[in-house]
């Protein structure tokens, strides 16, 4: 593929596959895990641009290639800069404080010059492909100083950023030592895009606090705007994130799958109820809230072995960061905990799996599972909560949603709840477990009606349509 000259150049930390080296050299490509690559793969095949990002792994960046329908741009990366840019100030430092400080945020100025340096080779890789007046689209936390940058290097480009998690409040962004560069990157960009509206107006009121910019007339139906010192106006707005609804169903109806679903209540000795969650194994998501409402409630005799199993998939995630590791030893615990004293021999009252699955394998769970159960503390949006309603094609099965998950804008038919009361959460699975079936469809079938016309070509669209009419 010639890299050369697109329109459209998507820019994120992760490229949609990871390079794989077996034990014998042999290279194989592997989906990357989380949200963004589920949400943008569907929509880069769709445009035809090109999508520049690292392929995991150290130093060594393929050429250019083509992968899924994909064209796809390699960036490297080296062993320190996955330590500092990726696992450091990405991952220890700006995750957690966009994410409520669930657990604290560290501060190291090493971590930030690596940042520096890694958003600088990421938007030189995209000044690199992009076209005369091409739209650069940049994504999420890791490449928030790319907009800036690139607006310098290529005044030309019509430049977006879609942030994926949470933007914080003022006093939690305010502690952030680099929190003028920061808003000053993001202010590189012709339209910032966030999940929520609640992030836009964090981030218009920061703009003005710190960088003492005013905020200008609104720039449209639910659009902000905030004018910068060289004369550019940077609008602001909420772009909820989405999922590829249709592809979903149509894979959660096929015969293998349906099959699958049948077979796996089967292998969990056909309990009443299956309950279902799904995630990276992350701090943010509320495993440890989730396991302690299911013991409790087991323990108080409300539920029984017999009557509910709860099936954990978590998927590994940026396992050499420290409090990922301490989450994996406290998940794994309570695991044990539960189940040294509610299983029985051959029926653990927890299946914990600490793996990835391959798409059909998630819907079959998805088609099995009676109540699916989200609770993060604090999430951007949460795409598996949308993913379950998209495979409940049958109108079976009740969502029970935190309300602290972007997704609880848009899915109020859900059972919400505070993760954070457990006793609200108890009572949120059990009326979840007993739903009369009338009230399940309705609800379901509200939720569907919403995923389907607000689907992630509905989420792109609008963005990229926002954007170009600047
Ligand atoms: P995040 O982006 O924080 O990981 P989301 O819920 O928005 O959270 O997106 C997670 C994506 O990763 C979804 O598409 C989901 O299906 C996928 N996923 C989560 N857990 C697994 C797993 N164990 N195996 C395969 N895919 C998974
Ligand atoms: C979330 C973030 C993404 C990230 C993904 C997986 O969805 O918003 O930017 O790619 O998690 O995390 P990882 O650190 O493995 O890329």
């Amino acid at each position: 593929m010639s890299p050369e000259h697109r329109n459209l150049v998507v820019v994120a930390n992760r490229l949609p596959v990871d390079r794989v080296e077996s034990d014998s050299g042999e290279v194989s490509w592997r989906r990357s895990p989380g949200g963004l690559v589920t949400a943008l793969a569907p929509v880069m095949r769709g445009h035809g641009g090109a999508w520049v990002g690292w392929a995991g792994g150290v130093d060594d960046a393929p050429e250019p290639f083509r992968e899924d329908g994909m064209d796809l741009v390699a960036v490297p990366l080296s062993a320190a800069e996955v330590a500092d840019y990726y696992e450091g100030l990405s991952n220890s430092t700006l995750w957690p404080l966009y994410h409520d400080v669930i657990v604290p945020a560290e501060y190291n100025r090493e971590w930030w010059d690596a940042y520096v340096r890694v958003n600088a080779r990421f938007a030189e890789a995209a000044e690199a492909v992009a076209g005369e007046g091409a739209t650069v689209w940049v994504q999420d936390y890791q490449l928030q100083l790319v907009p800036s940058m690139l607006r310098q290097r290529r005044p030309d480009l019509r430049i977006g950023f879609f942030l994926h998690i949470p933007f914080p409040p003022t006093e939690l962004f305010a502690q952030l030592p680099w929190r003028r560069r920061i808003l000053e990157g993001l202010l590189g960009a012709d339209l910032v895009g966030f999940q929520r509206r609640g992030a836009v107006a964090n981030f218009v009121q920061l703009t003005e606090r710190l960088l003492g910019l005013p905020a200008v007339e609104a720039a449209g139906d639910g659009v902000d705007a905030v004018s910068t010192p060289d004369g550019r106006t940077v609008r602001a707005a909420a772009f909820p994130i989405s999922i590829d609804a249709t592809e979903l169903d149509e894979l959660s109806r096929t015969p293998e799958v349906e099959k699958r679903a049948i077979e796996i209540r089967a292998e969990l000795g056909e309990p009443r109820r299956v309950l279902l969650g799904v995630d990276r194994l992350d701090y943010t998501k509320g495993i440890g809230h989730r396991l302690k409402a299911f013991g409790e409630l087991l323990a108080d005799g409300t539920v029984t072995p017999e009557d509910a199993v709860l099936v954990q998939v978590a998927t590994p995630s940026r396992e050499r960061v420290e409090h990922y590791r301490v989450l994996r030893d406290e998940i794994e615990q309570a695991v044990g905990r539960i189940n040294g004293e509610h299983a029985r021999l051959g029926h653990p009252a927890v299946h914990y799996l600490h793996s990835s699955h391959d798409r059909p394998e998630l819907a079959a769970l998805f088609r099995a599972a009676d109540v699916m159960v989200v609770t993060p503390l604090r999430d951007g949006m949460n795409l598996v909560a949308k993913e379950y309603v998209a495979c409940r094609h049958d109108l079976h099965g009740a969502l029970v949603l935190s309300e602290f998950a972007g997704a609880a804008d848009e899915l109020s038919e859900a059972f919400l709840v505070n993760p954070h009361d457990v006793d609200d959460l108890k009572r949120a699975i059990v009326e979840a477990m007993e739903v009369e079936p009338e009230e399940a469809r309705a609800r379901m079938g509200a939720m569907r009606t919403h995923v389907f016309t607000h689907d992630v070509t509905r989420w792109a669209r609008t963005f990229l349509d926002t954007l170009a009419a600047g």
